[in-house]
């Protein structure tokens, strides 16, 4: 894996991020937004998921205006994230807070692909005015906790 790492970093693509003034910082900003867009939207269906606001807003209205904005800030934080792991790729690999963030990023994704193929399938009978079941409310907690994780590892990753 070593090596694999060590061909990333001396990539042309790696050399042109390491060579261009103000691009790192740039594409770091890039990421905070593109996060931004992913956690923001994921917070406020958490919280519609936990009860907040069951009278006024459907689920469903939720989902479908809020979801969408999220994936469109995971992709930015990916496409910038995996640029900014390029030029440094065996360094950051080695840091204890890699496999933290990966591994959350990975249960988030799994936690999104069970409430999606099981639990929303049930939305017509909770989606206004009823409360929400267990299992999506344990998806919301599972949700917060992990994106939040994301975050912490992620913040880590610059320092160890
Ligand atoms: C999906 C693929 C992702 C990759 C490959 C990735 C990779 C990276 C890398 C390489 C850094 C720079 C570390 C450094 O300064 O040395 C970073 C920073 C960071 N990442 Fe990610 N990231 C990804 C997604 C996410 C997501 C989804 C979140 C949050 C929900 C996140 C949160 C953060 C935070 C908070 C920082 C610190 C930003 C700063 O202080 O400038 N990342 N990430």
């Amino acid at each position: 894996m070593g090596e694999v790492f060590a061909w990333l970093e001396d990539s042309a693509f790696s050399e042109a991020i390491r060579g261009t003034a103000y691009l790192y910082p740039i594409l770091e900003s890039i990421h905070i937004i593109g996060i931004a867009l992913l956690v923001g939207p994921a917070v406020a269906f958490d919280l519609r998921l936990l009860g907040l606001g069951r009278q006024a807003l459907r689920v469903t209205t939720a989902a479908n205006r809020l979801l969408p904005l999220s994936h469109v800030g995971f992709l930015i934080a990916a496409v910038t994230g995996i640029a900014m792991f390029l030029p440094g790729a065996s360094v950051i690999a080695d840091r204890g807070s890699a496999p933290w963030k990966l591994g959350l990023i990975l249960l988030a994704g799994l936690n999104i692909l069970i409430f999606h193929r099981l639990t929303y399938r049930g939305v017509a009978r909770w989606d206004v005015g009823r409360s929400t079941p267990a299992a999506a409310r344990f998806a919301a907690v599972v949700s917060l906790m992990t994106w939040s994780g994301v975050t912490v590892a992620g913040r880590l990753l610059a320092y160890t």
